[in-house]
């Protein structure tokens, strides 16, 4: 054990109490973050007058070797260190000897995990945007392929109306659309700097916050010293943002598998994307798409479980805090891994136009574009869904689709219908003539893929320190 605080205490700690308490089996992720916010903390002693520049920059000279160390795989995190944190103190003051104490002047673990996690967090961020930003560009090629595939769209699971492959992709584009704003969103509200906020009270050294937040790509500093050590604000929010995400590929990812489904057969899996069976030789089995759908409720887990562990503490830092990282760092890595499975297997995927189109002539799709001939010609609305429903009726009696009758027996059931009727209820007039804003008709799905061309080219990365 090498512990940074045995001063006030006269036993050594009990094994299972150090194992219990230590984190740097979980935390030494943030070695970068936490050399990184040394570095700064440094410099600004040194600008401050607090630290010689030669002792400066033997510190940063030690932290520089103990990063190229850690990378190389020299340096290996030992369970003698109780965190990330000691670890990289203990290593410098073996490295370059009691200059190397002078490190934590002014700082304490508590402004530093809260800078470090705040650091890791924000490249996460950027990243997953980034991930997002590739999966819309996958759909997008696959809206603009898929603009005259016409499949039945469905309420209930039913065929409710005919729509395009192209349109309901776009359902989906929105949906990510969103999630990206939104980690951009947070990408602006957490950027601001804690370090400097000392335990919880700031310092009597005159430091200088405004350089630490700037060297470290913040907006600031932080405004409230006790609060800064115990926000975890940001991370609840990327987490919530995270859950969404792993939403809405859960959708997707229900329809893959419903769409891959003989009784479907609207898309083929890519044999790089399935799976077999031990047992079964015909198999092929969508357990990617699966997984995603079933890792859903690990990221959620984590979620819960943070908004949990914040509840109840009372200002400011508390060791519960420890536990932001565990879950935290799991749901990172899952919704990052399920954003890159989902756009690859999403790019490989074989639609299947011809099971779509034949799908969407039955059921009926055409019904409500039948009752609306009606209206266009004089019957009032509630007048026409009648007449509709009971040629439906009709049509299911004799195994018939709409378009299959005879102009006479459309006559039988009103006067109005004439031969344009059979144009009319067409499949692909039914679904060009949708063309009111975010329709699927050809012209107005065609604005709006113009427009989120445009502006998905044009969102550039942000916070890339
Ligand atoms: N490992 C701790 C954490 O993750 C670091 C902060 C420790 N601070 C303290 N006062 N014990 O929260």
């Amino acid at each position: 054990m090498a512990q940074l605080w045995g001063g006030r205490f006269t036993k050594e700690t009990d094994q299972l109490v150090y194992q219990f308490n230590a984190s740097l089996s979980f935390d030494q992720r943030l070695y970068k973050e936490d050399i990184a916010g040394s570095r700064a903390h440094v410099r600004m002693l040194a600008a401050q007058g607090i630290l010689t520049e030669d002792e400066r920059d033997e510190i940063v000279k030690g932290l520089d070797g103990i990063e190229a160390d850690i990378e190389s795989g020299k340096l290996v995190f030992s369970e003698e260190y109780e965190d990330i944190h000691s670890f990289v103190e203990a290593n410098l003051i073996d490295r370059i000897g009691d200059t190397g104490k002078k490190l934590h002047t002014g700082r304490s673990r508590n402004d530093q995990v809260a800078l470090d996690m705040r650091l890791y967090t924000r490249s996460v961020v950027n990243e997953t945007d980034h991930l997002l930003q590739e999966l819309l560009r996958a759909l997008l090629t696959k809206m603009e392929e898929n603009l005259d595939t016409v499949m039945p769209g469905f309420t209930h699971l039913q065929k409710a109306q005919p729509l395009t492959l192209a349109h309901h992709l776009g359902a989906y584009y929105e949906m990510f659309r969103r999630d990206r704003s939104r980690m951009r969103d947070i990408a602006v509200r957490m950027n601001e700097c804690p370090l400097g906020a000392g335990a919880l009270a700031g310092t009597t050294y005159p430091l200088d916050r405004k350089m630490t937040a700037a060297e470290l790509g913040f907006f600031g500093p932080t405004r409230n010293s006790m609060d800064s050590v115990s926000d975890r604000d940001y991370l609840i929010e990327y987490l919530s943002g995270a859950s969404i995400i792993m939403m809405h590929l859960s959708r997707f990812c229900e329809e893959i598998i419903l769409w891959n489904s003989d009784e479907y057969k609207f898309v083929e899996i890519d044999d790089a994307y399935s799976t077999g069976s031990s047992i079964m030789p015909q198999k092929k089995n969508p357990d990617i798409a699966e997984l995603v759908r079933g890792k859903t409720g690990r990221v959620y887990g984590a979620l819960m479980a943070l908004l949990t562990t914040m509840k109840g503490l009372p200002l400011a830092y508390n060791k519960d805090m420890q536990e932001d990282k565990e879950f935290a760092f799991d749901a990172m890595d899952t919704v990052q891994g399920c954003i890159r499975l989902f756009t690859g297997m999403l790019s490989t995927l074989t639609f299947r136009p011809e099971r779509m189109e034949k799908s969407a002539r039955g059921g009926f799709t055409n019904a409500t574009d039948a009752a609306d001939y009606l209206v266009n010609h004089g019957v009032p609305f509630r007048d026409a869904h009648g007449i509709i429903g009971r040629m439906v009726l009709h049509c299911i009696d004799q195994g018939k689709a709409l378009d299959d009758l005879t102009l006479e027996e459309f006559k039988s059931f009103s006067e109005v219908f004439e031969e344009d009727i059979y144009d009319a209820i067409a499949i692909s007039t039914c679904v060009n003539r949708r063309l009111t804003d975010g329709a699927p008709g050809r012209a107005a799905m065609e604005k709006v893929i113009e427009e989120r061309k445009l502006e998905l080219e044009h969102t550039e990365r942000f916070n890339a320190v």
